[in-house]
Protein backbone atom coordinates (compact mmCIF):
# COMPACT_ATOMS: atom_id res chain seq x y z
CA UNK A 1 0.00 0.00 0.00
CA UNK A 2 1.25 3.59 -0.84
CA UNK A 3 1.25 5.41 2.21
CA UNK A 4 -0.57 8.81 2.29
CA UNK A 5 2.91 10.28 3.53
CA UNK A 6 4.82 9.26 0.42
CA UNK A 7 1.70 10.82 -1.75
CA UNK A 8 1.62 13.77 0.00
CA UNK A 9 5.81 14.61 -0.27
CA UNK A 10 5.18 13.56 -4.13
CA UNK A 11 2.30 15.04 -5.24
CA UNK A 12 2.30 18.42 -3.53
CA UNK A 13 1.34 21.53 -5.12
CA UNK A 14 1.40 19.36 -8.60
CA UNK A 15 -0.76 19.75 -11.40
CA UNK A 16 -2.87 16.38 -11.80
CA UNK A 17 -5.42 16.30 -15.34
CA UNK A 18 -7.21 13.31 -14.67
CA UNK A 19 -8.51 12.19 -18.10
CA UNK A 20 -11.76 9.83 -17.78
CA UNK A 21 -13.26 7.78 -20.51
CA UNK A 22 -16.15 5.96 -20.79
CA UNK A 23 -16.10 2.79 -18.84
CA UNK A 24 -17.90 1.18 -16.04
CA UNK A 25 -14.53 1.71 -13.94
CA UNK A 26 -15.18 5.59 -14.05
CA UNK A 27 -16.71 5.07 -10.99
CA UNK A 28 -13.60 4.65 -9.09
CA UNK A 29 -12.13 7.54 -9.74
CA UNK A 30 -13.69 10.02 -7.55
CA UNK A 31 -11.65 8.09 -4.97
CA UNK A 32 -8.56 8.78 -7.33
CA UNK A 33 -9.31 12.41 -7.30
CA UNK A 34 -10.37 12.87 -3.69
CA UNK A 35 -7.06 10.75 -2.36
CA UNK A 36 -4.80 13.22 -4.78
CA UNK A 37 -6.57 16.59 -3.81
CA UNK A 38 -5.89 15.19 0.08
CA UNK A 39 -2.29 15.18 -0.65
CA UNK A 40 -2.42 18.49 -1.77
CA UNK A 41 -2.63 18.37 -5.80
CA UNK A 42 -4.18 20.51 -7.86
CA UNK A 43 -6.74 18.08 -9.67
CA UNK A 44 -8.39 19.27 -13.08
CA UNK A 45 -10.26 16.69 -14.65
CA UNK A 46 -11.66 16.38 -18.45
CA UNK A 47 -14.17 13.72 -19.15
CA UNK A 48 -14.66 12.36 -22.29
CA UNK A 49 -19.00 12.54 -24.16
CA UNK A 50 -18.98 8.69 -23.21
CA UNK A 51 -17.30 8.99 -19.82
CA UNK A 52 -20.63 11.38 -18.70
CA UNK A 53 -23.00 8.29 -18.78
CA UNK A 54 -21.30 6.52 -16.00
CA UNK A 55 -20.72 9.78 -13.62
CA UNK A 56 -21.90 12.95 -13.51
CA UNK A 57 -19.45 16.16 -13.98
CA UNK A 58 -20.91 16.99 -11.03
CA UNK A 59 -19.20 14.15 -8.80
CA UNK A 60 -15.87 15.28 -10.73
CA UNK A 61 -16.13 19.13 -9.83
CA UNK A 62 -16.99 18.22 -6.55
CA UNK A 63 -14.27 16.52 -5.44
CA UNK A 64 -11.64 18.34 -7.16
CA UNK A 65 -12.85 21.39 -6.13
CA UNK A 66 -12.41 22.73 -9.67
CA UNK A 67 -14.46 22.85 -12.92
CA UNK A 68 -14.63 19.85 -15.10
CA UNK A 69 -13.70 20.16 -18.69
CA UNK A 70 -16.55 17.87 -20.90
CA UNK A 71 -16.20 19.99 -23.98
CA UNK A 72 -13.73 21.27 -26.56
CA UNK A 73 -15.24 24.80 -27.21
CA UNK A 74 -17.56 25.41 -23.96
CA UNK A 75 -18.53 29.25 -24.33
CA UNK A 76 -17.28 29.83 -20.60
CA UNK A 77 -13.23 27.74 -21.40
CA UNK A 78 -11.24 30.27 -19.85
CA UNK A 79 -7.50 30.84 -20.86
CA UNK A 80 -6.17 28.26 -18.24
CA UNK A 81 -8.45 25.86 -19.19
CA UNK A 82 -8.24 25.72 -22.86
CA UNK A 83 -6.40 22.14 -23.81
CA UNK A 84 -2.94 23.47 -24.84
CA UNK A 85 -2.54 25.56 -21.55
CA UNK A 86 -4.27 22.37 -19.48
CA UNK A 87 -1.52 20.42 -21.56
CA UNK A 88 1.73 23.07 -20.57
CA UNK A 89 0.19 22.97 -17.05
CA UNK A 90 0.13 19.56 -16.20
CA UNK A 91 3.02 17.87 -14.26
CA UNK A 92 1.13 14.36 -15.02
CA UNK A 93 -1.64 12.96 -16.89
CA UNK A 94 -3.70 10.47 -15.88
CA UNK A 95 -6.40 8.42 -18.15
CA UNK A 96 -8.50 6.43 -15.88
CA UNK A 97 -10.09 4.18 -17.09
CA UNK A 98 -8.64 3.97 -20.73
CA UNK A 99 -10.79 2.20 -23.50
CA UNK A 100 -9.96 1.20 -26.10
CA UNK A 101 -11.60 3.70 -28.29
CA UNK A 102 -9.03 6.39 -26.26
CA UNK A 103 -6.00 4.23 -26.45
CA UNK A 104 -6.46 4.29 -30.21
CA UNK A 105 -6.46 7.56 -30.77
CA UNK A 106 -3.59 8.50 -28.57
CA UNK A 107 -1.69 5.86 -30.55
CA UNK A 108 -2.91 7.79 -33.72
CA UNK A 109 -2.09 10.86 -32.58
CA UNK A 110 -6.16 11.71 -32.96
CA UNK A 111 -6.65 14.91 -31.64
CA UNK A 112 -10.68 15.39 -31.58
CA UNK A 113 -11.93 16.22 -28.44
CA UNK A 114 -10.31 17.88 -25.10
CA UNK A 115 -8.91 14.71 -23.58
CA UNK A 116 -7.21 13.38 -26.49
CA UNK A 117 -6.35 16.94 -27.78
CA UNK A 118 -4.62 17.50 -24.35
CA UNK A 119 -2.69 13.91 -24.38
CA UNK A 120 -1.32 15.04 -27.84
CA UNK A 121 0.19 18.51 -26.97
CA UNK A 122 1.01 17.90 -23.59
CA UNK A 123 4.75 17.06 -22.48
CA UNK A 124 4.28 15.86 -19.00
CA UNK A 125 4.47 11.73 -18.29
CA UNK A 126 0.67 10.82 -19.46
CA UNK A 127 -0.02 7.42 -17.46
CA UNK A 128 -3.02 5.24 -18.76
CA UNK A 129 -5.04 2.78 -16.72
CA UNK A 130 -6.65 0.37 -19.06
CA UNK A 131 -10.32 -0.87 -18.75
CA UNK A 132 -12.10 -2.75 -21.67
CA UNK A 133 -13.48 -6.33 -22.39
CA UNK A 134 -11.14 -9.48 -22.23
CA UNK A 135 -11.28 -9.79 -25.71
CA UNK A 136 -10.69 -6.48 -26.97
CA UNK A 137 -7.45 -6.16 -24.52
CA UNK A 138 -6.21 -9.01 -25.93
CA UNK A 139 -7.53 -7.95 -29.55
CA UNK A 140 -3.61 -7.70 -31.41
CA UNK A 141 -5.17 -3.75 -32.23
CA UNK A 142 -5.08 -3.16 -28.71
CA UNK A 143 -1.61 -4.65 -27.88
CA UNK A 144 -0.20 -3.30 -30.56
CA UNK A 145 -1.64 0.37 -30.00
CA UNK A 146 -0.77 -0.21 -25.83
CA UNK A 147 3.43 -0.77 -27.85
CA UNK A 148 3.24 2.00 -29.71
CA UNK A 149 2.08 3.87 -26.74
CA UNK A 150 4.77 2.31 -24.22
CA UNK A 151 7.67 2.48 -27.10
CA UNK A 152 6.75 6.72 -26.94
CA UNK A 153 7.26 6.76 -23.03
CA UNK A 154 4.07 6.67 -21.87
CA UNK A 155 3.14 4.38 -18.62
CA UNK A 156 0.73 1.84 -18.07
CA UNK A 157 -1.01 -0.17 -15.16
CA UNK A 158 -2.61 -2.68 -15.32
CA UNK A 159 -5.54 -3.79 -16.30
CA UNK A 160 -5.82 -6.58 -13.72
CA UNK A 161 -7.16 -9.64 -14.32
CA UNK A 162 -10.65 -10.55 -12.76
CA UNK A 163 -14.69 -10.65 -13.28
CA UNK A 164 -15.28 -7.92 -15.71
CA UNK A 165 -18.54 -5.78 -15.34
CA UNK A 166 -19.52 -7.45 -19.27
CA UNK A 167 -19.80 -10.79 -17.62
CA UNK A 168 -16.70 -12.10 -18.55
CA UNK A 169 -13.27 -13.62 -16.55
CA UNK A 170 -10.11 -12.34 -17.49
CA UNK A 171 -7.48 -9.37 -18.09
CA UNK A 172 -9.43 -6.07 -18.51
CA UNK A 173 -10.34 -4.97 -14.76
CA UNK A 174 -8.97 -0.99 -14.44
CA UNK A 175 -6.32 -1.20 -11.80
CA UNK A 176 -7.34 -0.63 -8.16
CA UNK A 177 -7.05 3.00 -6.69
CA UNK A 178 -3.88 2.29 -4.70
CA UNK A 179 -2.55 0.68 -7.49
CA UNK A 180 -2.59 3.57 -10.07
CA UNK A 181 -1.94 6.12 -6.83
CA UNK A 182 1.17 4.01 -6.45
CA UNK A 183 2.53 4.59 -10.11
CA UNK A 184 1.92 7.91 -10.26
CA UNK A 185 4.16 8.53 -7.12
CA UNK A 186 6.68 6.39 -9.07
CA UNK A 187 6.52 8.58 -11.81
CA UNK A 188 6.78 11.93 -10.21
CA UNK A 189 9.12 11.25 -7.35
CA UNK A 190 12.93 11.75 -7.48
CA UNK A 191 13.57 8.64 -8.78
CA UNK A 192 16.92 9.10 -6.92
CA UNK A 193 17.55 5.42 -5.86
CA UNK A 194 16.54 3.90 -9.16
CA UNK A 195 20.31 2.17 -9.33
CA UNK A 196 20.10 1.11 -5.59
CA UNK A 197 18.87 -2.53 -4.54
CA UNK A 198 18.08 -2.42 -0.94
CA UNK A 199 17.10 -5.34 1.04
CA UNK A 200 15.30 -4.08 4.03
CA UNK A 201 14.44 -6.39 7.27
CA UNK A 202 11.74 -5.52 9.41
CA UNK A 203 9.67 -6.92 12.39
CA UNK A 204 9.90 -9.49 15.29
CA UNK A 205 11.38 -12.86 14.72
CA UNK A 206 9.54 -15.92 16.86
CA UNK A 207 11.23 -18.30 18.37
CA UNK A 208 9.10 -21.19 18.72
CA UNK A 209 9.02 -23.05 22.86
CA UNK A 210 6.56 -25.51 21.98
CA UNK A 211 3.69 -25.47 19.12
CA UNK A 212 1.89 -22.60 20.52
CA UNK A 213 3.94 -20.50 22.52
CA UNK A 214 7.14 -18.51 21.26
CA UNK A 215 9.80 -15.64 22.55
CA UNK A 216 9.44 -12.33 20.24
CA UNK A 217 9.21 -8.81 21.41
CA UNK A 218 7.04 -5.52 20.66
CA UNK A 219 7.99 -5.03 16.98
CA UNK A 220 5.19 -4.51 13.96
CA UNK A 221 7.22 -4.13 11.42
CA UNK A 222 6.14 -0.07 10.66
CA UNK A 223 9.43 1.17 10.79
CA UNK A 224 10.59 -1.57 8.38
CA UNK A 225 7.75 -1.32 6.27
CA UNK A 226 8.37 2.07 5.91
CA UNK A 227 11.64 2.13 4.88
CA UNK A 228 11.10 -0.76 2.07
CA UNK A 229 8.09 1.58 0.83
CA UNK A 230 10.00 4.94 0.88
CA UNK A 231 13.13 3.09 -0.89
CA UNK A 232 11.00 1.53 -4.16
CA UNK A 233 8.79 4.92 -4.37
CA UNK A 234 12.20 6.46 -4.90
CA UNK A 235 12.81 3.94 -7.36
CA UNK A 236 14.98 1.36 -5.61
CA UNK A 237 14.58 -2.41 -6.20
CA UNK A 238 13.60 -3.66 -2.81
CA UNK A 239 13.78 -6.97 -0.73
CA UNK A 240 11.69 -7.20 2.36
CA UNK A 241 12.41 -9.87 4.96
CA UNK A 242 9.71 -9.89 7.51
CA UNK A 243 9.51 -11.60 10.81
CA UNK A 244 5.36 -11.58 11.62
CA UNK A 245 3.44 -8.47 11.71
CA UNK A 246 0.10 -7.56 10.91
CA UNK A 247 0.81 -4.99 8.43
CA UNK A 248 -0.31 -5.09 4.68
CA UNK A 249 2.31 -6.60 2.63
CA UNK A 250 3.76 -3.62 0.53
CA UNK A 251 2.71 -3.79 -3.00
CA UNK A 252 5.12 -4.69 -5.68
CA UNK A 253 8.04 -5.63 -3.35
CA UNK A 254 9.62 -8.86 -3.47
CA UNK A 255 8.28 -10.02 0.18
CA UNK A 256 10.13 -13.08 2.25
CA UNK A 257 8.23 -13.85 5.01
CA UNK A 258 9.98 -16.15 7.34
CA UNK A 259 9.65 -16.74 11.64
CA UNK A 260 12.78 -17.27 13.32
CA UNK A 261 16.10 -15.50 13.97
CA UNK A 262 17.93 -18.59 11.71
CA UNK A 263 15.22 -18.16 8.93
CA UNK A 264 15.83 -14.52 9.10
CA UNK A 265 19.85 -15.10 8.83
CA UNK A 266 19.50 -17.97 5.81
CA UNK A 267 17.22 -15.82 3.99
CA UNK A 268 19.73 -12.30 4.64
CA UNK A 269 22.65 -14.00 4.43
CA UNK A 270 22.18 -15.75 1.05
CA UNK A 271 21.04 -12.22 -1.01
CA UNK A 272 22.73 -9.19 0.52
CA UNK A 273 26.24 -9.35 -1.29
CA UNK A 274 23.76 -9.05 -4.61
CA UNK A 275 22.61 -5.72 -2.80
CA UNK A 276 23.93 -1.74 -2.85
CA UNK A 277 22.29 -1.61 0.54
CA UNK A 278 20.97 -3.56 3.87
CA UNK A 279 19.01 -2.14 5.94
CA UNK A 280 18.49 -3.97 9.43
CA UNK A 281 15.40 -2.50 10.69
CA UNK A 282 14.09 -6.06 12.17
CA UNK A 283 14.18 -6.76 16.06
CA UNK A 284 16.10 -10.07 15.77
CA UNK A 285 15.37 -12.05 18.90
CA UNK A 286 19.21 -12.81 20.82
CA UNK A 287 17.92 -16.05 22.15
CA UNK A 288 15.92 -19.00 21.25
CA UNK A 289 14.57 -21.49 23.74
CA UNK A 290 17.54 -24.40 23.17
CA UNK A 291 14.39 -26.86 22.23
CA UNK A 292 11.65 -26.57 20.83
CA UNK A 293 8.99 -29.17 22.17
CA UNK A 294 6.81 -31.23 19.84
CA UNK A 295 3.83 -31.13 21.86
CA UNK A 296 2.49 -28.13 24.21
CA UNK A 297 4.14 -28.40 27.50
CA UNK A 298 2.14 -28.94 30.12
CA UNK A 299 1.52 -26.84 33.52
CA UNK A 300 2.76 -29.89 36.02
CA UNK A 301 5.31 -27.57 38.45
CA UNK A 302 5.33 -25.16 40.25
CA UNK A 303 8.29 -23.26 38.44
CA UNK A 304 9.48 -23.85 35.34
CA UNK A 305 13.13 -22.72 33.74
CA UNK A 306 13.24 -22.51 29.92
CA UNK A 307 17.08 -22.63 28.60
CA UNK A 308 18.45 -19.96 25.79
CA UNK A 309 20.77 -20.21 23.17
CA UNK A 310 22.20 -17.41 21.48
CA UNK A 311 20.93 -16.72 17.77
CA UNK A 312 23.36 -15.85 14.87
CA UNK A 313 23.85 -11.91 14.76
CA UNK A 314 22.87 -11.72 11.20
CA UNK A 315 24.18 -7.69 11.38
CA UNK A 316 27.64 -8.64 12.90
CA UNK A 317 27.88 -11.50 10.13
CA UNK A 318 27.51 -9.41 7.58
CA UNK A 319 29.90 -6.33 8.70
CA UNK A 320 32.53 -9.02 8.78
CA UNK A 321 32.50 -9.54 4.95
CA UNK A 322 30.53 -6.60 3.81
CA UNK A 323 32.02 -6.61 0.07
CA UNK A 324 30.36 -3.47 -1.81
CA UNK A 325 27.54 -3.09 0.60
CA UNK A 326 26.26 -0.11 2.37
CA UNK A 327 25.22 -2.06 5.98
CA UNK A 328 22.53 0.12 7.89
CA UNK A 329 22.11 -0.93 11.45
CA UNK A 330 19.47 0.02 14.02
CA UNK A 331 20.05 -0.12 18.00
CA UNK A 332 17.45 0.05 20.03
CA UNK A 333 18.02 1.05 23.63
CA UNK A 334 16.37 1.58 26.64
CA UNK A 335 20.00 3.91 28.54
CA UNK A 336 23.09 5.41 26.84
CA UNK A 337 21.81 5.20 23.75
CA UNK A 338 24.48 7.06 21.85
CA UNK A 339 27.45 5.12 24.18
CA UNK A 340 25.11 1.71 23.47
CA UNK A 341 24.70 2.61 19.61
CA UNK A 342 27.47 3.53 18.93
CA UNK A 343 29.54 0.31 20.71
CA UNK A 344 27.32 -1.68 18.31
CA UNK A 345 28.44 0.21 15.23
CA UNK A 346 32.09 -0.09 16.28
CA UNK A 347 31.52 -3.84 17.11
CA UNK A 348 29.40 -4.94 13.58
CA UNK A 349 31.41 -2.63 11.83
CA UNK A 350 28.00 -0.70 10.19
CA UNK A 351 28.14 2.22 8.07
CA UNK A 352 25.07 3.65 9.46
CA UNK A 353 23.82 3.51 13.02
CA UNK A 354 20.29 4.14 13.84
CA UNK A 355 20.14 4.98 17.45
CA UNK A 356 16.94 4.38 18.89
CA UNK A 357 15.94 5.17 22.44
CA UNK A 358 12.85 3.27 22.88
CA UNK A 359 11.63 4.20 25.98
CA UNK A 360 10.58 7.94 25.06
CA UNK A 361 7.26 8.83 23.97
CA UNK A 362 6.35 8.31 20.64
CA UNK A 363 9.38 6.22 19.29
CA UNK A 364 10.11 2.89 19.36
CA UNK A 365 8.55 -0.27 18.77
CA UNK A 366 4.56 -0.18 17.41
CA UNK A 367 4.15 3.80 17.71
CA UNK A 368 3.64 5.22 14.73
CA UNK A 369 6.19 7.58 14.79
CA UNK A 370 9.93 7.84 16.11
CA UNK A 371 12.96 9.25 17.25
CA UNK A 372 16.02 8.59 16.28
CA UNK A 373 19.74 9.63 16.15
CA UNK A 374 22.16 8.77 13.22
CA UNK A 375 25.36 7.55 13.60
CA UNK A 376 28.01 7.19 11.36
CA UNK A 377 32.54 6.06 12.21
CA UNK A 378 33.46 9.36 11.55
CA UNK A 379 30.69 12.09 11.84
CA UNK A 380 28.63 13.64 14.60
CA UNK A 381 25.65 12.62 15.69
CA UNK A 382 22.56 13.87 14.07
CA UNK A 383 19.27 13.99 15.78
CA UNK A 384 15.73 13.70 13.79
CA UNK A 385 13.04 14.76 15.91
CA UNK A 386 9.71 12.90 16.39
CA UNK A 387 8.33 12.64 13.17
CA UNK A 388 6.02 9.64 11.05
CA UNK A 389 7.96 6.20 10.44
CA UNK A 390 7.74 7.29 6.84
CA UNK A 391 9.16 10.39 7.28
CA UNK A 392 12.23 9.38 9.52
CA UNK A 393 12.92 6.09 6.66
CA UNK A 394 12.74 9.45 3.85
CA UNK A 395 15.65 10.81 5.93
CA UNK A 396 17.56 7.69 7.00
CA UNK A 397 17.56 6.97 2.76
CA UNK A 398 18.82 10.91 2.64
CA UNK A 399 21.58 9.64 4.58
CA UNK A 400 22.36 6.94 3.18
CA UNK A 401 22.40 8.64 -0.43
CA UNK A 402 24.43 11.74 1.10
CA UNK A 403 27.06 9.60 2.82
CA UNK A 404 27.28 7.14 -0.94
CA UNK A 405 27.52 10.30 -2.81
CA UNK A 406 30.90 11.79 -0.17
CA UNK A 407 32.67 8.27 -0.69
CA UNK A 408 32.14 8.51 -4.85
CA UNK A 409 33.75 12.37 -4.07
O1 LIG B 1 8.80 -2.50 14.14
P1 LIG B 1 8.36 -1.23 14.86
O2 LIG B 1 7.23 -1.48 15.81
O3 LIG B 1 8.09 -0.12 13.91
O4 LIG B 1 9.57 -0.76 15.81
C1 LIG B 1 10.77 -0.29 15.23
C2 LIG B 1 12.00 -0.83 15.96
C3 LIG B 1 12.02 -0.28 17.38
C4 LIG B 1 11.98 -2.36 16.02
C5 LIG B 1 13.25 -0.34 15.15
O5 LIG B 1 13.24 1.06 15.08
C6 LIG B 1 14.55 -0.82 15.78
O6 LIG B 1 15.11 -0.19 16.65
N1 LIG B 1 15.06 -1.98 15.30
C7 LIG B 1 16.23 -2.68 15.87
C8 LIG B 1 15.82 -3.53 17.03
C9 LIG B 1 16.94 -4.33 17.61
O7 LIG B 1 16.93 -5.54 17.53
O8 LIG B 1 17.95 -3.63 18.09
P2 LIG B 1 19.29 -4.26 18.78
O9 LIG B 1 19.97 -3.12 19.37
O10 LIG B 1 18.92 -5.42 19.63
O11 LIG B 1 20.11 -4.84 17.57
C10 LIG B 1 21.09 -4.07 16.88
C11 LIG B 1 21.10 -4.40 15.41
O12 LIG B 1 21.52 -5.76 15.23
C12 LIG B 1 19.74 -4.29 14.73
O13 LIG B 1 19.93 -3.73 13.45
C13 LIG B 1 19.28 -5.73 14.63
O14 LIG B 1 18.46 -5.94 13.48
C14 LIG B 1 20.59 -6.47 14.48
N2 LIG B 1 20.58 -7.86 15.03
C15 LIG B 1 20.27 -8.08 16.34
C16 LIG B 1 20.31 -9.37 16.83
C17 LIG B 1 20.66 -10.42 15.96
N3 LIG B 1 20.67 -11.67 16.40
N4 LIG B 1 20.94 -10.18 14.69
C18 LIG B 1 20.93 -8.91 14.20
O15 LIG B 1 21.20 -8.67 13.02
Amino acid sequence: MVSSSSEQTIVHNKTVVIGVSGGIAAYKIPELVRRLRKAGAEVRVVMTEHAQHFVTPLTFQTVSNNPVITEMFAPMMTADVAHISLADKADLVVVAPATANVIAKFAHGLAEDFLSTTVLATKAPVLLAPAMNVNMYTNSVTQENLQTLKARGFYVVGPDKGELACGWEGTGRMSEVEDILHDITMIMGPNDLKEEKILVTAGPTQEPIDPVRFVSNRSSGKMGYALAQAAATRGAEVTLITGPASLDPPQRIKTIPVFTATEMYQETLKRYKAMTTVIMAAAVSDYRPAQQAHNKIKKENDSFTLKLVRNPDILWEMGRDKGSCFIVGFAAETENLLKNARGKLTAKNVDLMVANDVTKPGAGFDSETNIVTLLTPDGAPEEIAKASKELIAQRILDKIMAIKANRRG
